[in-house]
């Protein structure tokens, strides 16, 4: 019987979970990283169910999708050629339902899939059900990496952690130290230009509508004013030197096109926005040897 491995911190309770019925605000304020974690805890426990049967299909049981574009770690090989993943262990943080793990362990690689939410990890689970890998589910925050160092030659995150975080240094940080010498972190997040645009998939996601240059996080909050869900934004100059900053090494920036056979949205991602403006980053970085 496969389980979840729980990293010691307040026991998952469905009750006390971010409830979809609730009347939420969305605002630009601060939010400290123990409240960013806490929402974000709670919204993707609460929302789990939801977003796994909106994007589930399109993100495949076993596929690595990098972003709402839909590149494919098959044609993108930004972990390096599929043929040598064999053998290799891989940490997934902010792993979901770990469909990028399950690929990985088709390849032959043993990948360890974390998240921060008990309910997406249950969907791991329910997935693993239906397949023949198995491999460990962690449950933790990707500030504080439940492992040795030097455990790792991969580390990888698909829009995982990282646009969640208020202190991105410290995670990637984290990563730097569990990866062994000449390892290697690939990790997507929302292009940073979209901050300056609504969040819109229409013509109306098409008008600058604020600065690009304003850092203060999105915020939805609860009636009480606490914060239930956060994202936060970064520049590509803050993305860059954050990675220099943990030691790492920047070795490609990579921003995909809207392919033409894509022609799903996904939230504020759309063909009509993804033909002219970016949607996703992919930073590509390693620990030196
Ligand atoms: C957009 S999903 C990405 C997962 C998967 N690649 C996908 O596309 O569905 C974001 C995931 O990051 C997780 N997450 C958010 N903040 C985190 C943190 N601080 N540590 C670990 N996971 C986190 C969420 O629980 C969620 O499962």
């Amino acid at each position: 019987m496969e389980h979840i491995i729980q990293a010691p911190q307040t026991p998952f309770d469905p009750a006390g979970e971010t409830a979809e019925d609730e009347t939420v605000t969305a605002t630009r304020r601060a939010a400290s990283v123990t409240e960013s974690s806490r929402a974000n805890r709670g919204w993707w426990n609460g929302n789990a169910d939801e977003y796994q049967a909106e994007h589930g299909t399109f993100l495949g049981d076993d596929r690595f999708v990098w972003g709402p574009e839909g590149l494919d770690e098959v044609e993108a090989q930004l972990l390096g050629p599929a043929e040598e993943l064999a053998g290799k262990d891989v940490l997934e943080i902010g792993a979901g339902a770990a469909q990028c793990s399950r690929w990985l362990a088709a390849q032959g690689a043993r990948p360890v899939a974390l998240d921060l939410a008990h309910r997406q990890l249950q969907h791991a689970l329910r997935i693993a059900e239906e397949h023949s890998a198995r491999f460990p589910l962690v449950e933790a925050d990707a500030s504080a990496l439940p492992f040795a160092g030097s455990s790792f030659d991969l580390v990888c995150s698909a829009y995982g952690a990282l646009p969640f975080v208020a202190d991105p240094v410290r995670v990637l940080r984290e990563v730097r130290r569990v990866l062994r010498p000449g390892g290697r972190f690939v990790f997507s997040v929302t292009h940073p230009m979209r901050w300056a645009f609504p969040d819109e998939p229409g013509p109306e996601g098409l008008s600058v509508s604020g600065s690009y240059f304003d850092r203060t996080p999105y915020v939805e909050e609860d009636e009480e004013g606490e914060a239930v869900y956060v994202e936060h934004h970064r520049t590509v100059g803050d993305r860059v030197r954050d990675v220099v900053r943990a030691g790492l090494r920047l070795v490609d920036l990579v921003e995909p096109e809207w392919p033409e056979w894509n022609t799903q949205e996904w939230g504020g991602w759309s063909p009509l926005r993804g033909h002219l403006i970016p949607g996703t980053a992919i930073f590509v970085c390693e620990k030196d040897a």
